[in-house]
């Protein structure tokens, strides 16, 4: 993405001074503000651990050139080594009638709850929670290969 502060795995100490104001909370994080990158939130794991920010950050790294996926989830350029720290695109809370009818979730994310969802500065509603996820069905319908 671009404007991002920095890009893939980095030490904690890389986000705690960017830490702004807190945008939201659910169970298992927080989501701040990034001082100068209005466009980017922080997610931080609100106990040692936690798989959400993982989950996510390698879901990204899976599907990030494909566009039909990309399109529908928050993009997320960095996480630190830790997983307590999680970059992730900005989206706003959705306010519109139009923009919470055009949520789209592919069929393997499960959390489809209206405040998973929000839109980024270019206009698209995506996924900001995707962490909880049914693969097994889906990659059964796949090909196992001989190697
Ligand atoms: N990418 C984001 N942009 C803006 N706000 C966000 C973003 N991700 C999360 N939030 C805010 O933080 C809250 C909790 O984030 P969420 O990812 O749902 O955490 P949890 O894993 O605890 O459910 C959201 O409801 C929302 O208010
Ligand atoms: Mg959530």
């Amino acid at each position: 993405m671009n404007n991002a502060p920095f890009i893939g795995l980095v030490d904690d100490a890389e986000f705690l001074p960017l830490i702004g104001h807190v945008i939201g909370r659910s169970t298992a994080r927080v989501a701040f503000e990034v001082q100068g990158h209005p466009n980017f939130v922080i997610k931080k794991a609100l106990w040692p651990g936690a798989f959400s920010n993982r989950v996510e950050y390698i879901i990204w790294q899976q599907i990030a050139d494909e566009p039909d996926l990309a399109a529908v989830l928050g993009a997320c350029p960095a996480m630190s080594f830790t997983g307590e720290h999680l970059l992730m695109e900005r989206l706003s809370d959705l306010s519109t009638s139009a923009h919470i009818a055009a949520r789209r979730v592919p069929c393997w994310v499960t959390d489809r709850k209206p405040t998973n969802f929000g839109i980024n500065a270019a206009g698209e509603v995506k996924m900001r929670d995707y962490a909880r996820l049914n693969l097994g069905e889906f990659l059964a319908r796949l090909p196992i290969i001989n190697v």
